[in-house]
């Protein structure tokens, strides 16, 4: 018999309402970037706000195109954005929001996402706080993105083998 290997992951569900005020503000970010995405193929509209140790709020939002592959999802946007400013700079919190309806209540990052956020929590000392909401009132809060990638690529040595 193989041996199981389990892995507990956890979400706080919040009610908007009493969320602490800083995730209030992020979220509300979040929701503003969500005005200004580009999602004419789709029509679900994503927006994101990162924190930074240093007080400075980024945000992103979806970026799609008539070539599906080369859009690009609003967390990642915002990511990208505020290492390319800010290399070096913890990002402390991600808020992601969308006026689309999730599957279940709150909003959830897709794959390739949860590695991008992986790889910035990586960059730095501590998890990233992550706070997500789509239509509905309720709030996922999660302590970093290993509640949201458990068993995640970190391959050992990569870098090490040639140039
Ligand atoms: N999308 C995001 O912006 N973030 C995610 O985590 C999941 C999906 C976008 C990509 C695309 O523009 C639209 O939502 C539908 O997939």
């Amino acid at each position: 018999m193989p041996k199981e290997i389990n892995v507990t992951c956890t979400l706080e569900a919040w009610a908007y309402e009493e969320l602490p005020a800083a995730d209030q503000a992020l979220l509300r970010a979040a929701h503003e970037a969500v005005k200004r995405a580009y999602a004419p193929y789709s029509g679900f509209r994503v927006g994101a706000a990162a924190l930074l140790e240093n007080g400075a709020v980024i945000t992103g939002n979806n970026q799609e195109n008539a070539a599906y592959p080369s859009g690009m999802c609003a967390e990642r946007v915002a990511l990208f954005h505020a290492l390319s400013q800010f290399p070096g700079v913890a990002v402390t919190a991600l808020a992601v929001a969308s006026d689309g309806e999730a599957e279940w209540g709150a909003f959830s990052p897709c794959g390739g996402c949860r590695q991008v956020i992986q790889e910035c929590e990586l960059r730095q000392p501590a998890p990233i706080r992550l706070i997500l909401q789509s239509r509905d009132d309720e709030v996922a809060v999660a302590a970093g993105i290993a509640q949201y990638l458990p068993f995640s690529f970190r391959a050992k040595g990569l870098g090490k083998q040639g140039s």
